[in-house]
């Protein structure tokens, strides 16, 4: 089938642009390379904003069937700094890419959502049905791209599933993403650079394997789970400290971080729960976070 993706040259987006060809699809991607710089030869990639009013006839002439939207301000911080600027890529680009997709007859749109939609949950894991409670302008972001998704369902009939990450870490990451920690520590490790843990370094979060998150797209794709949101998340906390030990195995360097005050606004812990994205979609974690990590810190190796 025809799939666009949005953010194609984007950490994640580059990695679902390799499984969509792999599993023999057409793909066209859409990406303004604001931040990703990953851009295949073999692929057609727009260079445009996702939030240009332009795009809907262009998208509306190549008639995808399904619509793979990951392009987006990716930075809670930044969002906070300029909550406008987030908006205008997050909420009126997932407006924009909406419209085109129903103007281009699109079967489906996948929305690319994120666990910090929960805030602080109530437990842990969070299931895919907890109340949202966004806690900055990202989040807040991320919750109307949903809405707006739900109700072109309702209005005009175009499918959408919403896929609501936890930490996303692997081979192409950058910083700037929610599980960037990870590739700091490796940067840093790596170039024989000190690394720094905030507070007691018992803040936990949910880190995800590139691969598997790739999957889930894969099958949330097909005709399963309209309408609905799911977790893709191991279910599983790791703590800052632990985080610090894991990445100085895989880079075979000292475990020796300094502390540093805790950071304001930093959420205590997160985990989200993918029992009902198994149920539905079939889909499961397969990478263990060790196994991930050195197939990480050897791309990251790899670069230096
Ligand atoms: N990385 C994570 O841990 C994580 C967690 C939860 C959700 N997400 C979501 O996954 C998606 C992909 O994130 P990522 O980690 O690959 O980040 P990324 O920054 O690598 O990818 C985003 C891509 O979107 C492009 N882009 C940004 N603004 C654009 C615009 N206005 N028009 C067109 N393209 C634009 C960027 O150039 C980039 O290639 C995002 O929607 C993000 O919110 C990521």
């Amino acid at each position: 089938m025809r799939v666009l993706v949005t953010g194609a040259a984007g950490f994640i987006g580059s990695h679902v642009v390799d499984r969509m060809l792999d599993d023999g699809h057409e793909v066209a991607g859409v990406d303004d390379l604001s931040s990703g710089a990953n851009v295949r030869d073999d692929v057609e990639l727009w260079r445009t904003d996702v939030a240009d009013p332009a795009l809907a006839g262009r998208v509306a002439a190549w008639r995808p069937e399904v619509v793979l939207h990951l392009a987006a301000q990716v930075s809670v911080r930044v969002s906070v700094g300029d909550p406008l600027a987030d908006a205008r890529t997050n909420v009126l680009g997932t407006a924009n890419v909406l419209e085109a997709a129903h103007a281009a007859g699109a079967r489906k749109v996948v929305f690319t959502s994120s666990c910090a939609v929960y805030g602080v949950p109530d437990a842990l894991p969070v299931p895919a049905d907890a109340p949202l409670r966004p806690a900055s302008p990202y989040a807040a972001s991320k919750v109307t791209g949903e809405v707006y998704a739900r109700m072109y369902r309702e209005l005009h009939g175009l499918d959408f599933t919403t896929l609501t990450l936890a930490n996303v870490y692997g081979p192409r990451q950058t910083p700037e993403g929610e599980a960037g920690v990870v590739s700091i520590f490796t940067d840093a490790l790596l170039g024989g650079r000190p690394t720094r843990v905030f507070g007691d370094g018992k803040q936990t979060r949910d880190y995800v394997y590139v691969l598997d998150v790739v999957d889930a797209f894969a099958r949330a794709a097909g005709e399963k789970g309209g309408g609905e949101r799911f977790n893709v998340g191991t279910g599983l906390q790791t703590t800052d400290r632990e985080l610090h030990t894991l990445v100085a195995r895989a880079a075979e360097a000292a475990d020796e971080p300094e502390s540093a005050p805790p950071r304001l606004g930093d959420l205590p812990a997160m985990s989200i729960d993918p029992a009902a994205t198994r149920e539905v979609l079939g889909w499961e974690p397969r990478v263990e976070l060790r196994e991930g990590l050195v197939e990480t810190v050897a791309w990251a190796r790899s670069r230096v």
